[in-house]
């Protein structure tokens, strides 16, 4: 067997064997095969895709790339994830809100891909914060206080780390099979027994539409319904970007405001939807609402917040930065971006737009080994229905250089439509 037959096969739409899947994931993890050899693989996997069982084969292939984590001893552990999203900073709100109320929360998360952001991303822009610590730690942490938040830099899936990365820096993200081994090979990994899935649809996703989306999810289902992990899906609309803010620091502080109350009403209703299943997947109750309300009341409270400064806190980050998030380190030019052509309704602000301005001004990767910068971003003050007279503020760009500031205004002005 040999990875140029492999492509070749794919190239030219046969179904690859379990065989060959499992060669090309073990050689590949042991660097055995090219990143360019693997990118062609992926690039026709893209192209011409995967039957169900390809695609079963390839997730159970990259979830025992590494070791498959038992978290038996702690209960049952409740883990989320999203396809994928432009402003999506609901695991930093939801997985505390989670913890508070009881339930163990295990999760590796993503770095961004493509337009999107990652949680990891994310995370790592407070300072010190450790995503890379090892099995063990994990494991104490979620004993010691309920909750870990890791990425993937322990001996996990470290298939889809090293696919994951090919994949956001060669335009091939927008796949069924690979967005379904992905996302399940990291939850199975990752030792989870219940998963609760955010599958999202519309521009600022990798499914453009509700019926993609829904066959993605009826695909992750199936696969953890074949690894006994039961599995629960949400569609959700990414029409436009998620609450207020798009860019790494700028989503911690939106999230810290979020529990204290202070919460974006289309984050809100996601993070509900979500939260309500998993504590349902838990045994804390089948209704849905009540579900809800026991989430609010730990906001309101207070108990959301603390769990996430414990969680900051016993991952060696710097709490006093969730304490004041004014510490957060400012990007140079904070650019408004000013409408004067017209009074109207904001029609469209499509995230996927948004997501690449994002990228441009450097909060996410063009190559797998660029650097991302925390401070940069974009505040949307006018959304999707908001009402806009002529010179109103609609945004602000939050830039370290000032020319791509200054396009960034630009692009962000024609990216707004305005009926
Ligand atoms: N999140 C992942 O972990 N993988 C994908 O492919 C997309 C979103």
């Amino acid at each position: 067997m040999n990875i140029q037959e492999i492509i070749a096969k794919k190239r030219d739409k046969q179904e690859l064997t379990k065989e060959e899947i499992n060669f090309f994931i073990t050689e590949y993890t042991n660097n055995n095969i090219a990143d360019y050899q693997a990118s062609a693989l992926i690039m026709a996997i893209y192209l011409n895709g995967m039957s169900k069982e390809e695609t079963v084969n390839l997730t159970t292939a990259m979830a025992t790339s590494g070791d498959i984590l038992d978290l038996s001893e702690i209960g049952t552990v409740v883990d989320k994830h999203s396809t994928g999203g432009v402003g999506d900073k609901v695991t930093l709100i939801l997985a505390p809100i989670i913890a508070s109320l009881g339930v163990p929360v295990a999760k590796m998360s993503g770095r961004g891909l493509g337009y999107t952001g990652g949680t990891i991303d994310k995370l790592e822009s407070i300072p010190g914060y450790k995503t890379n610590i090892s099995e063990e730690e994990f494991i104490q942490n979620v004993k010691k206080i309920g909750i870990s938040l890791i990425g993937q830099t322990m001996n996990l899936a470290p298939a889809d780390k090293k696919i994951y990365a090919l994949r956001d820096a060669t335009s091939t993200t927008e796949s069924i099979p690979l967005i379904a081994s992905s996302i399940m090979s990291k939850k199975i990994a990752a030792g989870a027994n219940k998963i609760v899935l955010d599958v999202t649809y519309g521009s600022g996703a990798f499914m453009k539409t509700k019926e993609r989306a829904k066959e993605l999810a009826n695909e992750m289902i199936e696969i953890g319904r074949l690894a006994g992990r039961e599995t629960v899906a949400v569609i959700t609309p990414m029409e436009e970007p998620l609450g207020k803010n798009v860019g790494n620091n700028l989503e911690v502080i939106e999230a810290v405001e979020a529990l204290k109350g202070n919460i974006a009403e289309d984050v809100k209703n996601v993070v509900l939807e979500l939260g309500s299943n998993m504590l349902k997947l838990a045994g804390k109750g089948n209704d849905l609402e009540d579900n809800k309300s026991k989430m609010m009341d730990n906001i309101l409270n207070g108990k959301a917040l603390e769990k996430f400064k414990e969680l900051v806190a016993n991952q060696g980050g710097d709490v006093t930065y969730i304490k004041d998030t004014n510490k957060f380190e400012k990007a140079k030019y904070i650019l408004p971006v000013t409408l004067e052509e017209q009074n109207g309704i904001v029609k469209e602000l499509k995230a996927e737009e948004v997501g690449k301005l994002s990228v441009f001004l450097g909060g996410g990767r063009i190559r797998k080994e660029d650097k991302i910068d925390p401070s940069v971003g974009i505040t949307l003050i006018k959304k999707i229905g908001d009402k806009i007279e002529k010179g109103d503020t609609v945004a602000y760009i939050h830039a370290n250089d000032e020319e791509k500031g200054k396009e960034a205004v630009q692009r962000l002005k024609e990216i707004y439509v305005i009926e």
